[in-house]
């Protein structure tokens, strides 16, 4: 009987708990990285965001085949997805100067990273570094998305840069192909590379490899686009 009683509990308490979670729907932000998320995360500036702000730039500059993605995995580091990075990346919650992965960033030498010539910028090692000191969440925003005014330097550049410059700058740019300024965006416009990589249409190779830019995103590359992908 005592037994009986404690299952019934046990079976209430389950039910309870999992009404609680009711409100957090889960979603998938892109084909690797599914995130629970409430509702009500809208965007505050004086947060740093992993999968809007951080990952991005992990995967663009630290990721990329031949450095720390699933296959290459050098020195057993793979920076691919939150749960990895908080491990093999050593990432200590609120202490960013004894996390490897913010501290390798402003070493010399063989053991700075990314290898040189490459480097993050001074604003992209103050995201990671914010993000770390602000608890190291795996935490998603989501505004309302504008898309009224969409320019090439607010809107499109930006997008560019998290999401692809990393991979496709430098001395031997990913595809050989660069994107690293209005000039060269425009050239994918031209020959239908932009729309067909980021919307994963056949015939092309999907971008940026193993995830994909937000819905605001395409939505807003396609009005600039429509619009002529003027310089604006
Ligand atoms: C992690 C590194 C990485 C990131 C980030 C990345 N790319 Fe690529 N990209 C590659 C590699 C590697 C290739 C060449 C192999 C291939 O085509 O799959 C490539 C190829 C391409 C090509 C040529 C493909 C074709 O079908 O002709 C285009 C265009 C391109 N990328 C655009 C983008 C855009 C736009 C973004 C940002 C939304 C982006 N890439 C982000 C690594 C990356």
């Amino acid at each position: 009987m005592k037994k009986l009683l404690s299952l019934v509990l046990l079976v209430v308490g389950i039910m309870l708990i999992l009404q609680n979670c009711k409100h957090e729907i889960p979603i998938r932000i892109d084909n690797t990285t599914p995130v629970i998320i409430t509702q009500s995360d809208t965007c505050s500036p004086d947060t740093v965001y992993f999968v809007n702000d951080v990952l991005p730039i992990i995967r663009s500059n630290c990721a990329q085949s031949g450095c720390h993605d699933e296959i290459t995995h050098k020195e057993g580091v793979v920076l691919t997805n939150y749960d990895a990075i908080m491990q093999t990346g050593e990432v200590r919650a609120g202490k960013p100067s004894s996390s490897k992965l913010y501290e390798v960033l402003n070493k010399t030498g063989e053991e700075k990273m990314p290898p040189p010539p490459a480097s993050l910028t001074a604003e992209q090692k103050n995201a990671i570094r914010l993000w770390i000191l602000q608890g190291a969440k795996n935490n998603f925003c989501q505004n309302t998305c504008d898309t009224s005014n969409v320019t090439y330097s607010a809107n499109i550049w930006p997008i560019m840069e998290l999401t692809c410059k990393g991979c496709h700058s430098g001395a031997a740019p990913s595809g050989g192909v660069s994107i690293t300024n209005y000039t060269t965006v425009k050239a994918l416009v031209d020959n239908g590379k932009l729309d067909g990589t980021i919307n994963h249409r056949s015939g092309y190779s999907a971008m940026p490899p193993g995830g994909s830019v937000t819905d605001c995103a395409k939505a807003q590359i396609k009005l600039w686009i429509d619009a002529g992908a003027p310089n604006n």
